[in-house]
This record gives C-alpha cells, sequence and structure tokens, in this order.
C-alpha cells in the first residue's frame, strides 16, 4: 500500500464545539502525519467547487451555505492507505449508521451538521488538496 495524502476538513460544526483538537490528536495517534493546516472561512465559489459532485442534488443550496457560515478547518495528512482510514475514522454519512467511536459516531445526529469532510477517493484527494492548499501540496 502507498503512501498517500488525504484532504480532511473540520466543518464550521466542530470548529464552534471546539472539537478541532480532539480530532487532529485521532489522526494524530493513528500516526498520520499532517502536511499542512489552515483555518479559514470558505469562498462561495470555492465551496461550489468543493462540492461540484452534488450540484443537482436537492441540498447543495443547504450544503454550500452551512460550509461557508463560519471558519473551518482544513488539513493534509499523509500516511499508509490514509484515505480510506480516515473515511473510516469518521464514520458513515447517515448518522445512523456512523458507530460510536467515529469522529460522527461520536459528535454528529444529523446528515447536514456532521463535524468534518474527507475525500473519499485518490482522485478527489488530489483534486480537493489542489482546490485548497495548492498544486504543491498534492
Ligand atoms: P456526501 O459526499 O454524500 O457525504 P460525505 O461527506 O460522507 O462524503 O455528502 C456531502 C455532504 O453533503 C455530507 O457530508 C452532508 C451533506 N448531505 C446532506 O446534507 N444531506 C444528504 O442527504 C447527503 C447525502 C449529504
Ligand atoms: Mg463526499
Amino acid at each position: 500500500m502507498a503512501i498517500e495524502k488525504t484532504f480532511l476538513m473540520v466543518k464550521p460544526d466542530g470548529v464552534e464545539r471546539q472539537v478541532v483538537g480532539d480530532i487532529v490528536d485521532r489522526f494524530e495517534r493513528r500516526g498520520f502525519i499532517m502536511k499542512g493546516a489552515k483555518l479559514m472561512v470558505i469562498p462561495k465559489e470555492l465551496a461550489e467547487k468543493h462540492y461540484a459532485e452534488h450540484a443537482e442534488r436537492p441540498f447543495f443550496g443547504e450544503l454550500v451555505d452551512f460550509i461557508t457560515s463560519g471558519p473551518v478547518f482544513a488539513m493534509v495528512w499523509e500516511g499508509e492507505n490514509v484515505i480510506k482510514l480516515a473515511r473510516t475514522m469518521m464514520g458513515a454519512t447517515k448518522p445512523e449508521e456512523s458507530n460510536p467511536g467515529t469522529i460522527r459516531g461520536d459528535y454528529a445526529t444529523t446528515v447536514s451538521h456532521n463535524i468534518i469532510h474527507g475525500s473519499d477517493s485518490l482522485a478527489s484527494a488530489e483534486r480537493e488538496i489542489g482546490l485548497f492548499f495548492g498544486e504543491d501540496l498534492v
């Protein structure tokens, strides 16, 4: 298994609830390496690009409004199989399927306010790291 990078982001609800430290700690303890991080308010155009795959979904407008509603903590993490393992650590998208012990399973009860984003594939990771941190970090 190759060393990969992934894009993770604590969403505005996670920053507001002050769980950035816990989330960083989980990935550090697992053995992953943080390669970049910044607290930022996402401009609307960037939010629309980031979530472009969902542009036709009924929740798209609310998703963009939410993700731009306050600061997020955007991060790049590196390690073996980090894309898939980070998704497992995040927990499932549907609250009824996100197990206790996962980030979403510990902190979230609604699908829309679910604390954390993580890239779902190598192509998504490269695209999202490029969007938020530039091609040098990809
Ligand atoms: P998605 O990419 O399906 O989930 P994930 O974040 O686990 O990759 O959806 C992106 C975000 O859109 C999701 O984190 C929360 C929001 N969303 C809704 O608000 N309602 C929904 O029904 C779905 C599927 C997602
Ligand atoms: Mg997704």
